[in-house]
């Protein structure tokens, strides 16, 4: 997937960007090349118009059937310039729109909450089977958790939007979880900031905080007993 800058405009960014740069220097070049960048991110903008509208269609098919809506509510983002930065620089991406765009992955991020784990794979299933669906990655960490505890299934995939004059296939990362999974992974990401925590605490946290997990899935486990009981 390469991205079509005009040429004048590649040269621009190719010639300003170094990898030495800081974030500041690297959020106000962005800022300073409004144009070729208002483009680059208004690409991953569509995709999650594309994306969200997709599971739209999915939960009002799958109400029509006579279920409950089986998502509880969608979160989307594009990534922020300093996210990116960060990104880039830990995994020693060039900071180049062409290289970022090839190797970060979730520049445009949706997450879709589900009350029941069954319907998690449910609509991942149908999403995937789409044909203008291309899937890159699954990472299925409610299979797997990680040793931490967290849970969620994740999907890259890439998808065409249809522009003016072309179609470009864009990625994008799908995480799907139960509100139970997404209450802990949002109590767990604002520990991970927590700076000012010592050795002693933030290892007793992450114990309580891995009970919890294992509590969680328990619960998801039985919710969807529950219900697994009630269509019966
Ligand atoms: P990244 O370089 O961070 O994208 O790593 P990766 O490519 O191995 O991605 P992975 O699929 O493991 O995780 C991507 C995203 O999932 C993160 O940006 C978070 O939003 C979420 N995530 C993954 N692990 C955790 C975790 O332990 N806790 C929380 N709260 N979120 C997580
Ligand atoms: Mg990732």
């Amino acid at each position: 997937m390469k991205i079509t800058l005009q040429s004048s405009q590649r040269e621009l960014l190719r010639s300003a960007v170094s990898s030495e740069m800081t974030e500041a220097e690297f959020v106000s070049l962005l800022e300073d090349e409004n144009e070729p960048l208002r483009q680059f991110f208004s690409y991953y903008k569509c995709a999650i118009m594309e994306i969200e509208t997709k599971f739209r269609v999915l939960n009002e098919q799958f109400s029509l059937d006579g279920e409950s809506n089986p998502i509880e509510f969608m979160q989307s983002r594009v990534k922020s310039y300093g996210s990116i930065y960060h990104k880039a620089s830990a995994k020693n991406i060039p900071m180049r729109l062409e290289n970022i765009e090839q190797e970060i992955n979730d520049i445009a991020g949706i997450r879709v909450v589900c009350s029941f784990i069954q319907d998690i794979y449910r609509l991942a299933d149908c999403f995937l089977s789409q044909d203008d669906i291309f899937l890159i990655e699954r990472k299925d960490y409610i299979d797997s958790p990680k040793k931490n505890g967290y849970r969620s299934l994740h999907l890259i995939v890439a998808v065409p939007i249809f522009l003016e004059n072309e179609k470009r296939m864009v990625k994008a990362e799908v995480q799907l979880r139960t509100i139970a999974m997404d209450f802990w992974a949002s109590l767990e990401h604002k520990l991970r900031y927590k700076k000012d925590l010592s050795q002693e605490k933030l290892a007793l946290l992450s114990d309580s905080l891995k009970d919890c997990a294992d509590e969680s899935a328990r619960w998801d486990d039985r919710m969807q007993e529950i219900r697994n009981m009630l269509e019966e």
